[in-house]
């Protein structure tokens, strides 16, 4: 984090409604919102994090989706949004705000932008002739269209031509590179792979101007462009916006105001890498046009991949995460999520890597370090938690390395670290390992049968200690589990439960 900055706003794409959610979107919310009970924590006040998620409802894909259930876009966007809602609670998504692109203020805040745009000579009135994508939303030039085809999802794309309005892209192009290039900005785009992809492609081609409206006689389920009854908004365009219209608004000498937007708070959006360019081109075009501060970074995170295949909607192949929620447990989930792969990097899906995971990391290292330190406290102490005395050598080790995780999981989940979660997590299982190496190496049954209790008060009691940090790690990542750890652990005495995660056959 930036010094200074003590307020912290992250954001999540708004997914579209025509599909239902998969494990490919939740991944985005379960990660901001480990980062969000982080921040809230580090930030020492939870009115310091606004954590932003919420639905892009507008455009041709959810109008043709509407269409196909013979219902009103606006019905049908209405229905398709609760999916996204309980997602979130069934995922324990601590979000401050959920807000839908249909919703007035944001319908306000885009028109506004369009006319000081257009005020200001960067949004004008020109003909578009090229080749269309209706999933992908996307326009493409002859030679991008190679063979008639979409070059991201590679369908058909049609031919259109008609009159549109165009944003300036090109005219900020120059200024964008060098925005990136500055090395005050090292932190903009997420992970330096994210950023030079962004460069060379900047560098390598003219930027053309954005269509930025869709003509009303074939899309009229769109925010209407204020200067023009023929047009609509091009879903896109619309979609940034949500960033800053759900948490300002522009004063009326056309300055943007909002608490969530200032210089003191560092700014973070994240998304995965399919939706990089639109972020980490368009938008910050718009923002400076605008007038407007750019967020601290843009963090293009890889993609779940079902045997090496995107996991995406159009091509059928999504796995729910609800039914590997009721299958494996919230936390489970989550841990699985963040700990498998390092954030950025693209990874591969199945249940059987889960298990995997569940019974070695879980089950294996935390529940059983968990379990046979509580069964000890009952047995030797009758639940009571000892206190500790002189440690020996390991155990100083031990104590340290405890007493650096209490005081902070640290510097892996910051940007600057690329939010490395799986590398937090395995930070914390060090630990964990470390501990239930010490009880193996320790034989405790011995200390007793020896009669060295003050030996092995100091012994369990450094394990309760480590057990307590523990649960104070992976409080942002698996919120039930630590909860449940802390409980049982009690103040004075331990109320031992049921293993918190038994063994997957
Ligand atoms: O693009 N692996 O919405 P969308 C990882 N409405 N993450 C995945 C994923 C996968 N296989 N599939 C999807 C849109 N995601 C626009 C965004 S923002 C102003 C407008 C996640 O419903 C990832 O975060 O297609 C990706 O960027 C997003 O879902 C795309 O969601
Ligand atoms: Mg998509």
């Amino acid at each position: 984090m930036k010094k200074g900055n003590n307020k912290f706003y992250i954001t999540t794409p708004l997914y579209y409604v025509n599909a239902s959610p998969h494990i490919g979107h939740s991944y985005t919310n379960i990660a901001a919102d480990a980062i969000a009970r982080y921040k809230r924590w580090a930030l020492q006040d939870e009115k310091n994090v606004h954590f932003l998620t919420g639905t892009d409802e507008h455009g041709q894909k959810i109008q043709a989706a509407a269409d196909e259930a013979k219902m009103s876009a606006q019905d049908f966007v209405d229905k398709t949004v609760l999916q996204f809602k309980d997602l979130w609670k069934g995922l324990d998504i601590s979000c401050d705000d959920f807000i839908r692109t249909t919703e007035d203020r944001h319908i306000k805040t885009v028109q506004r932008v369009l006319e000081i745009l257009h005020k200001k000579g960067d949004i004008y009135e020109g003909k578009y002739e090229g080749w269309y994508c209706t999933p992908c939303e996307s326009f493409w030039t002859e030679s991008q269209a190679v063979g008639k085809l979409c070059p991201d999802c590679k369908r058909p794309v049609e031919k259109i031509t008609e009159t549109n309005y165009f944003f300036k892209l090109s005219k900020y192009q120059e200024w964008l590179i060098q925005y990136i290039k500055n090395s005050d900005n090292v932190n903009f785009i997420k992970p330096p792979k994210r950023m030079n992809e962004v460069l060379s492609f900047l560098e390598l081609n003219k930027l053309t101007d954005l269509c930025i409206s869709r003509p009303k006689e074939r899309l009229n389920w769109g925010i209407p462009v204020p200067f023009s009854s023929e047009h609509v908004t091009y879903v896109w365009f619309d979609a940034l916006i949500n960033y800053i219209s759900a948490v300002g608004h522009f004063d009326e000498k056309d300055k943007y105001v909002s608490k969530w937007w200032g210089p003191d708070v560092e700014i973070v959006h994240l998304i995965g890498k399919d939706i990089l360019r639109q972020h980490a081109s368009y938008w910050p075009i718009m923002l400076h046009a605008l007038g407007i501060r750019q967020p601290d970074t843009i963090f293009g995170h890889g993609w779940w991949l079902i045997d090496q295949a995107k996991m995406s909607k159009s091509k059928g192949n999504v796995v729910s995460p609800l039914d590997m929620v009721n299958q494996f447990g919230i936390d489970t989930y989550r841990y699985f999520l963040l700990r498998d792969v390092p954030f950025g990097l693209d990874g591969n899906f199945s249940e059987e890597g889960i298990v995997k995971r569940y019974n070695s990391d879980l089950a294996n290292d935390l529940g059983n370090l968990v379990y046979r330190t509580l069964t000890m406290v009952e047995k030797y102490f009758e639940g009571n938690v000892p206190e500790i005395g002189a440690l020996n050598e390991r155990g100083q080790q031990i104590a340290k390395k405890t007493k650096a995780l209490a005081q902070d999981i640290g510097f892996p989940l910051a940007a600057d670290a690329g939010f490395d979660f799986s590398a937090t997590l395995g930070k914390i299982w060090q630990l964990i390992n470390m501990a239930n190496k010490y009880i193996e190496d320790t034989k405790p049954w011995n200390l007793a049968k020896e009669n060295k209790t003050e030996e092995l008060k100091t012994f369990i009691r450094l394990l309760i200690d480590v057990i307590r940090a523990v649960a104070g790690g992976i409080v942002f990542f698996m919120p039930h589990t630590a909860e449940s750890i802390l409980e049982q652990i009690g103040k004075e005495k331990i109320k031992k439960g049921k293993p918190l995660f038994p063994r997957i056959v």
